[in-house]
């Protein structure tokens, strides 16, 4: 009989219409998320999941599985929502969708870049409110990207991306900080330093680093006190690594001049979250890789992986997990 497949939302076309030829498909086909326990129960005897950043995938889930499960397929790059070790154990490959998100998510980074240094929050509400009285030498001005310095916390994919888009804009220096240094960064002009270097000298601070036991509440309170009083520091990576009472008291008191966060934490944030009260600070909920060419390409990577692990054949992005 055919392999089953569950996927746990309603996602673009693309995925599932790969899978349906070759196996049995089952779909939470909604656009909210599929209960926990609905999750436990349809997981059942499945060969395969295909499953999104909202869903924990945890023993839990592998064991309601059983045996059969071969692989679980994430629609994201991220992957801090599943426990490998526990994927190890049953022996559960993991498919994640690198590469065809890069672009999306570095414009998305840009946007945000924009957003905050040209304060656009402010622009756009003085318009609406009619506190926009008449031209003025001196109102809303920013830093702008001509002649900055920007520093990017993780040089992978996007943030290699990210700093190629930044040349055209006039930036004077790009600095990164990583575990390892890129051998492509000299082809972006990037500069390998200290992560105490790179929060000391730059106007921008990004966060694109993945969310792991090393990077997890990373931007803290020490790390805002390093960076200038001007810096603008923008995240879209995971919530999770910053600390986000610091990063509002960090705001509120001037240690730094703004920031931009595509994540947070929790997600959806609550309305009544402080950091929507701050005119330098700028939410957006999780849309980085929101393109309909993107997500639709992320839908089909996350089916191809899932039919190569099916087949015992090389999956296209693999998490490797040794
Ligand atoms: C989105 O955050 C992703 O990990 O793809
Ligand atoms: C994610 O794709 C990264 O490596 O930056």
């Amino acid at each position: 009989s055919k392999p089953s497949v569950y996927i746990t939302r309603r996602v673009p076309e693309s995925g599932p219409a790969l899978l349906a030829p070759s196996c049995q498909v089952e779909q939470w086909n909604k656009d909210d998320p599929v209960p926990r326990e609905e999750l436990l129960k349809r997981v059942q005897g499945k060969d395969a999941l295909f499953c999104l950043l909202t869903e924990k995938i945890d023993e839990e889930v592998l064991k309601a599985a059983g045996p059969q499960l071969k692989v679980v397929g994430t629609m994201s790059v991220g992957y801090d929502h599943i426990d490998l070790t526990a994927c190890k154990k049953y022996n559960v490959k993991v498919g994640f969708t690198p590469g065809v998100l890069t672009n999306a998510v570095a414009e998305l980074t840009m946007a945000l870049l924009l957003t905050t240094s040209r304060r656009l929050k402010e622009a756009m509400a003085a318009v609406a409110n009619g506190t926009w009285g008449t031209w003025k030498p001196m109102w809303l001005c920013g830093p702008g990207l001509d002649g900055a310095t920007v520093g990017i916390v993780g040089l992978g994919r996007i943030g290699f991306t990210i700093a190629q888009c930044l040349r055209p804009f006039g930036v004077a220096k790009i600095l990164y900080s990583d575990k390892f240094e890129n051998p492509h960064a000299s082809e972006v002009g990037a500069t390998y330093v200290s992560k105490d270097e790179l929060l000391a000298n730059s106007d921008f601070v990004l966060a694109t680093c993945a969310l792991t036991e090393e990077t997890k509440g990373m931007f803290n309170k020490d790390l805002f006190k390093k960076m200038k009083k001007s810096a603008i520091f923008i995240n879209t990576s995971r919530g999770g690594v910053v600390n986000q009472e610091d990063l509002y008291e960090a705001l509120k008191s001037g240690e730094i001049g703004a920031a931009g966060l595509d994540v947070t934490t929790p997600e959806p944030l609550p309305t009544d979250s402080p950091l929507l009260t701050l005119d330098n600070c700028v939410v957006l909920p999780h849309i980085a890789s929101a393109t309909d060419k993107t997500r639709s390409a992320m839908s089909e990577l996350t089916a191809k992986n899932i039919l190569a692990a099916l087949n015992g054949t090389e999956m296209p992005t693999e998490v490797k997990n040794d």
